[in-house]
């Protein structure tokens, strides 16, 4: 029989996550204050996150112990499984050999789960008693919901008005986990109601979102905010799934020459890519890495890289980003996830150094690659992560016309919307 699998014992979840900035040739641009636009400093940052998470952002130690009890939780689905994607191989008639990292079998159908864990314990370690955030459509509120669920933490979520309005599934799941949703803008903040004084209609970004989550967490001494992607500790949480990879590409006898996930905010690309930066930094590996985002919200491929707050209301730091503008609204495509005016600094800044390349993929192509992977491979992948598929499928099909075979990496998150369809909108 052909392998197809290739899986870890849960004594080999990693102990540690792997931090990048301990390896760069060059250190990243500082966030500022976005009223004195000067470098900010721990304490500015107090307000919104815990003291734990504020030395992760800044550290540049290579390795962070995981806790046991993230571990612990982790044992719910991780090691995550490697699949080698023969039938799409033999679909395409490729002598690519293309392997996925399957994040789909988290409780929440995606990677987010994996900082969302972290988030919650160092918060709870802390006292926090309410965590806030904003969702999209839905994959990160759930994940966040859950987590809080798992360490008895209120949890606070505004999910933006179109994703409300059109998945009262996913807003059913949060509220099952026990999370409170509100559509945003929402007339519960300022800056909400600021937005509905103009836009009644309003449908709603990430942006707008963040800012409302912020505000709240800025307001109340018990609550603290929590960001599914973009920032430093958020990669870092991601890096189990490369961690990982690594040691299961080795079980399969196979250096990868490409590695490729989605990019919205960035993490599920960080967490694949950034062992595999590190590895090609050290001379261990020389795998190209790349990015692949929609052209609809193209950050990394047309975006400027500069200074730009990460949210519409400015109330977040100054980051330096590729980012089309806060004040982009990217239009309504189904990837929800990649909605995002910004770029993980992190990921920029890579970017900019010539680590990693990036690369924009049509919504009807992205569709179409999703199909032909479901058809071959029986998974259902989420809009986010057609992407990839797409991006990996033409990598298969350029080995076959140039005739060199290649190993092919990506990450995949699948889609549960389908299976929760039938929940009534709400519990
Ligand atoms: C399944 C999935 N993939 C990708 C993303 C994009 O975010 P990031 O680039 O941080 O992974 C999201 C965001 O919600 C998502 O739900």
């Amino acid at each position: 029989m052909e392998k197809i699998q290739y899986n870890l014992p849960q004594d080999r979840i990693p102990q540690a996550w792997y931090n990048i900035a301990a390896d760069l040739p060059k250190p990243m641009a500082p966030p500022l204050h976005p009223g004195t636009r000067k470098p900010l400093g721990p304490d500015d940052l107090a307000p919104l996150f815990p003291m734990s998470l504020i030395q992760q952002e800044v550290s540049v130690e290579r390795e962070i112990e995981i806790p046991g009890e993230v571990r612990q939780v982790y044992a719910q689905w991780r090691p995550s499984p490697l699949f080698r994607a023969r039938r799409l191989e033999k679909a395409l008639d490729t002598p690519a050999h293309i392997y996925y990292k399957n994040e789909g079998v988290s409780p929440a159908g995606s990677h987010k789960p994996n900082t969302a864990v972290p988030q919650a314990f160092y918060n709870k370690q802390a006292g926090t008693k309410r965590l806030s955030t904003e969702t999209g459509a839905g994959q990160w509120g759930s994940s966040l919901a859950m987590a809080c669920a798992f360490f008895g933490m209120e949890c606070k979520v505004y999910m933006v008005r179109v994703s409300y309005d059109q998945k009262p599934y996913r807003r059913a799941l949060m509220e099952a986990f026990g999370a409170s949703v509100t559509a945003s803008p929402s007339i519960e903040t300022e800056v909400g109601r600021n937005i509905l004084s103009q836009h009644p209609d309003s449908n709603g970004s990430l942006g707008i979102a963040i800012s409302e989550a912020v505000e709240i967490a800025a307001k109340d001494p018990h609550t603290k905010y929590a960001l599914g992607s973009v920032l430093n500790h958020v990669m870092l949480h991601q890096t189990v799934i490369g961690l990982e990879a690594i040691e299961q590409m080795a079980l399969a006898g196979e250096e990868p020459d490409v590695i490729m996930a989605c990019t919205g905010g960035g993490s599920n690309f960080a967490g694949l890519a950034m062992p595999y930066i590190g590895r090609n930094l050290k001379g261990q590996s020389h795998a190209r890495v790349v990015a692949v985002e929609p052209a609809a919200c193209p950050s990394l491929t047309k975006g400027q890289f500069t200074y730009d707050f990460g949210d519409t209301g400015h109330l977040t730091p100054l980051v330096k980003m590729h980012t089309l503008g806060s004040t982009f609204m990217p239009p309504g495509i189904h990837a929800g996830g990649l909605r995002y005016h910004g770029m993980a600094p992190l990921v920029s800044h890579v970017m900019d150094l010539g680590l990693i390349e990036a690369t924009s993929v049509q919504q009807l192509d992205a569709f179409a690659a999703g199909i032909q992977f479901a058809r071959a491979e029986g998974i259902v992948p989420a809009p986010e992560s057609n992407h990839a598929i797409a991006g990996a499928i033409y990598e298969a099909l350029e080995a076959k016309r140039e005739g060199k075979p290649r190993t092919i990496l990506f990450n995949l998150a699948e889609e549960i919307a389908m299976a929760l369809a039938g929940l009534p909108a709400v519990l």
